[in-house]
């Protein structure tokens, strides 16, 4: 008898993943590769992939690096086709993860820093997702993983524009969910809370982390290995059924309003 196990396999596909030179990202691509799938990392500057594509490599896991800039619409179509080409098969996994962070008070937020958040987490997301949508389509197959927060889900103060930014790819992750059920390309959502990454820094240096914690109600923060088992689920075969969900992956964070 086949392990019930063995739906959770990515022997045989091939994922991308977007602000893949840190944090969640990176993580991510190394298990991905280690579940089977052929890895593309994406960032701004490939050297920063150069490392982990070699090890993954030296390891016969097939991996590569693209250059992709998330607000830079004229580098995403070149790096799918590039990953594509690279990997030597379509891709059936968008990890949509590239982000940024910004902290500040409604009233004190420039023009310039709310444009680049909304540039990155919700318009970049988008035409990383649309390019994924339109290959995926033509394949008849395909998981979209859209990395949104639970400041998405949630009021948090000083995040209006990075928690509006996530509830806005929330929505986007359940409508292109309805328009690309019938392509046979699923789309879904991760909600994380705090994740030890160089973003969880901004609220070191703000002095925040305690009060943050104090509404965990596991308290502890999360680490990037906390996503792979919802990860593993929305990319592989053990999510078939699954489309528009959006799972958060906080620790009970979400639950906790004092
Ligand atoms: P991180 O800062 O280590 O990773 C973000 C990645 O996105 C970096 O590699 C960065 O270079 C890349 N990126 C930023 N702008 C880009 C652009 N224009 N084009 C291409 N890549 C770009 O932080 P982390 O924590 O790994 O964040 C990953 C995702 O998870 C983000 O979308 C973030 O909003 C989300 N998230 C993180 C949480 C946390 O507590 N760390 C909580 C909830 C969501």
């Amino acid at each position: 008898m086949t392990s019930p196990i063995s739906i959770f396999d990515l022997r045989g596909k091939a994922a991308f993943i977007s602000g893949a030179s840190s944090g969640i990202g990176q993580h991510t691509a190394r298990m991905l590769a280690k579940a089977g799938a052929a890895v593309a990392l994406a960032a701004r500057r490939t050297d920063r992939l150069d490392a982990v594509v070699a090890e993954l490599r030296s390891e016969r896991h097939k991996a590569c690096a693209v250059r992709l800039d998330v607000t830079d619409p004229s580098t995403i179509e070149p790096a799918w086709r590039e990953a594509e080409h690279q990997l030597g098969q379509p891709i059936d996994i968008l990890f949509n993860n590239a982000g940024v962070i910004y902290i500040e008070r409604f009233t004190s937020q420039s023009y310039e820093a709310v444009s680049r958040i909304f540039d990155t987490n919700l318009k970049g997301a988008f035409m990383v997702a649309q390019e994924a949508a339109r290959h995926m389509s033509t394949h008849g197959q395909g998981s979209i993983i859209n990395i949104a927060s639970s400041s998405g889900l949630r009021a948090g103060g000083q995040m209006s524009s990075y928690g509006a930014s996530k509830a806005a790819l929330i929505h986007l992750t359940q409508i292109m969910a309805l328009e690309l059920a019938r392509k046979g390309v699923r789309v879904n959502a991760l909600a994380p809370g705090n994740i030890q990454t160089d973003m969880q820094a901004e609220f070191t240096e703000r002095g925040i982390e305690d009060g943050i914690m104090k509404r965990i109600p596991m308290r502890r923060f999360g680490e990037p290995s906390d996503l792979d088992g919802a990860t593993l689920l929305l990319a592989s075969d053990a999510g078939r059924y699954m489309t528009g969900a959006v799972i958060p992956v906080d620790g009970g964070q979400v639950l906790s309003w004092m």
